[in-house]
Formats: C-alpha cells, sequence, structure tokens
C-alpha cells in the first residue's frame, strides 16, 4: 500500500490557524476532492473535528488515543501503525493522510507520495508541516493557479516522489 501525504502549507510551512485552515483556495479543494475520493483517508482528532461531515465518499480513519473516541462516520486507531494495518486490511492501494501537523509529522517517514500545495504567501499560522528536505523528492508534475475569485492566494499543485 502506497502512503501519500496531501498538504497545502504556506512559504513558512503554515498549514493551520485555530483549528481551521488559514486560507480558501476553492481549486485546490477540488484537487483535493478528486484525488481522494473513493480511498481511505486518514487524519488526527482535531483535523476530524474541523472536516466533519465534509469528506463524503472517503473512508475516515482518525488517529486518536482517547478510547472514549468513538465518531459515527470514521474509524479510529490509536496509533499511526494501527491506522495503517486498517487501511491495508481493507485492500487500500493508496492511503491518503491528510493532516495535521501531528499526524504530517508522524507519518512523513513512511510517505513515499507527496502531493504539495505551495500557497505563494506568508499568513498567520499555529500549526506548521515538518521540516523536510525536498532534495530527496523528485518533482513528478506541477500545475500552476492564480488568486481571484475562487482562490485566496496564488499556488501550485505539486506531486513528488521518492
Ligand atoms: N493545510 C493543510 O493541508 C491542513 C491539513 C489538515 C489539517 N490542517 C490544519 O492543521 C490543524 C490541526 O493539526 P494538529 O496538529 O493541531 O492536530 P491533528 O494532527 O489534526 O490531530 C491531533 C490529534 O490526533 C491524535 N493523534 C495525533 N498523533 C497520534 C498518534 N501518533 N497516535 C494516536 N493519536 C494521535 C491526538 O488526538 P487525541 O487528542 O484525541 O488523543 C491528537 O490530539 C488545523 O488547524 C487544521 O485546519 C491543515
Amino acid at each position: 500500500m502506497q502512503v501519500s501525504l496531501v498538504v497545502a502549507m504556506d512559504r513558512r510551512g503554515g498549514i493551520g490557524l485555530r483549528g481551521g485552515m488559514p486560507w480558501h483556495l476553492g481549486d485546490d479543494l477540488r484537487h483535493f476532492r478528486r484525488l481522494t475520493m473513493g480511498h481511505h483517508v486518514l487524519m488526527g482528532r482535531v483535523t476530524y473535528e474541523a472536516t466533519a461531515g465534509k469528506l463524503p465518499g472517503r473512508k475516515l480513519i482518525v488517529l486518536s488515543r482517547d478510547a472514549g473516541f468513538q465518531p459515527p462516520d470514521a474509524q479510529v486507531a490509536g496509533s499511526l501503525a494501527a491506522g495503517l494495518r486498517l487501511a491495508e486490511a481493507a485492500g487500500e492501494d493508496e492511503l491518503f493522510v491528510i493532516g495535521g501537523g501531528q499526524v504530517f509529522a508522524a507519518a512523513l517517514p513512511l510517505a513515499s507520495r507527496l502531493y504539495l500545495t505551495r500557497v505563494h504567501a506568508e499568513v498567520e499560522a499555529d500549526t506548521f508541516f515538518p521540516d523536510f528536505d525536498e532534495s530527496e523528492w523528485r518533482l513528478v508534475s506541477q500545475r500552476d493557479y492564480t488568486a481571484g475569485e475562487r482562490n485566496d492566494f496564488d499556488f501550485s499543485v505539486m506531486v513528488l516522489e521518492r
């Protein structure tokens, strides 16, 4: 099973603010929807709370250490390894790790593909993507989008592999 990370970050690696996203990027949301539809997506409990009900058609795996946390529409795993096992046992071919900061940090060493949206701005953020060595990664594709009615900022959607 391929483990892929999907993230949107600003120039400083910022990914979140006060439990939500620091921007609205309509074209990136559309890309995310198409990419992940029908697949297992794995996320932290905080990201689950922020996206509750907004990910129809995806099979949700939520990481939490709280044994009492039992969302109606997701499977819960107490560790990253247990989350991976759930997707693997279901026959998933590509698992998408979709955040947030804590879960990206745990899963980055296991990932061989990165769907990286680089937001060409510096925004206020309190959650960051972990530092990573871009020289380990090969650029497979890149598509650029411009700010406008749909998107708060210019951004580029890149696919990286290692
Ligand atoms: N820009 C992007 O691409 C993007 C994507 C996703 C999220 N975000 C943003 O990121 C922020 C949330 O990130 P975050 O780092 O605060 O939270 P998070 O990673 O979404 O969730 C953290 C929670 O997940 C559980 N958890 C994390 N690692 C675990 C592990 N190894 N084993 C078991 N449980 C684990 C814990 O839940 P319990 O406390 O229940 O034990 C922990 O409190 C939000 O602002 C969100 O909007 C941005």
